[in-house]
């Protein structure tokens, strides 16, 4: 196994999960958010270099970053209940073997929960859009409704999808600032996508968001 500066890899539950420890996330950014707003567009072709660590912490803190000693994040969430899980499918990164990764925003650290590159598969499960299968990673926001509909009932599906939506444009946003191209994809097989990812059966995929260096 490498060992990577940045990264501090910590064998839990004999070695079942690794526990990956992202860099600190920027505070500071080269461009104004009205340039990176004007900026914002969808990107569907991408050169093939991977992203660097540092880049993926950016876009995951941007997501689902905790901002706040309370708990509070970078996107806003009714009640306060969080209902979002972010995944990372890793084709080619600087520090991280491709497979699957569950982002836990308490600590800023990433979770293989998934050996080996399934861009193809996912490719696939979205309708064969070719942006999903050739982007270095594609970030997967994920909910689990009944965190929220437990408090607000039928009302709270309204509040996870607006909030996949504050989440969604946080990372093409922070993509922008940091450089990337980036496209938001909702046009997916949802059963598909969740057997592909390994996810648990109360985590439902939401958005695919392909991210890339912009040719
Ligand atoms: C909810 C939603 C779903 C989308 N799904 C897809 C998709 O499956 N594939 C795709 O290539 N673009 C998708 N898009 C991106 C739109 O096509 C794109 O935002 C639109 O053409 C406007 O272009 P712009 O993002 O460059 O401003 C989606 C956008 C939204 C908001």
């Amino acid at each position: 196994m490498r060992l990577f500066p940045l990264l501090v890899l910590i064998l839990i539950g004999g070695g079942e999960a690794l526990e990956l420890k992202l860099p600190a996330p920027q505070l500071r950014g080269d461009l104004s958010l009205e340039e990176v707003l004007s900026h914002r567009r969808s990107v569907r072709s991408f050169r093939k270099e991977g992203l660097t660590l540092k880049e993926i912490s950016q876009l995951l803190w941007a997501a689902q970053g905790i901002t706040d000693p309370r708990g509070f994040r970078t996107a806003p969430s009714a009640g306060a209940l969080y209902p979002l899980e972010v995944y990372l499918v890793v084709g080619k990164a600087e520090g991280l073997g491709s497979g699957v990764y569950h982002y836990l925003p308490k600590g800023h650290k990433l979770v293989k929960v998934k050996e080996g590159d399934v861009r193809s598969a996912l490719c696939r499960a979205a309708l064969g859009q070719p942006w999903v299968g050739e982007a270095p990673v594609v970030f997967c926001i994920a909910a689990e409704y009944e965190r929220t509909t437990a408090k607000y009932g039928p009302r709270g599906i309204r509040y996870v999808h607006l909030e996949a939506g504050h989440a969604a444009q946080n990372l093409c946003l922070q993509a922008v600032s940091l450089g990337l191209g980036s496209v938001t994809v909702g046009a997916f097989g949802d059963q598909e996508v969740q057997r592909i990812l390994g996810l648990p059966q109360r985590h439902r995929p939401l958005y695919l968001i392909p991210v890339g260096k912009r040719r």
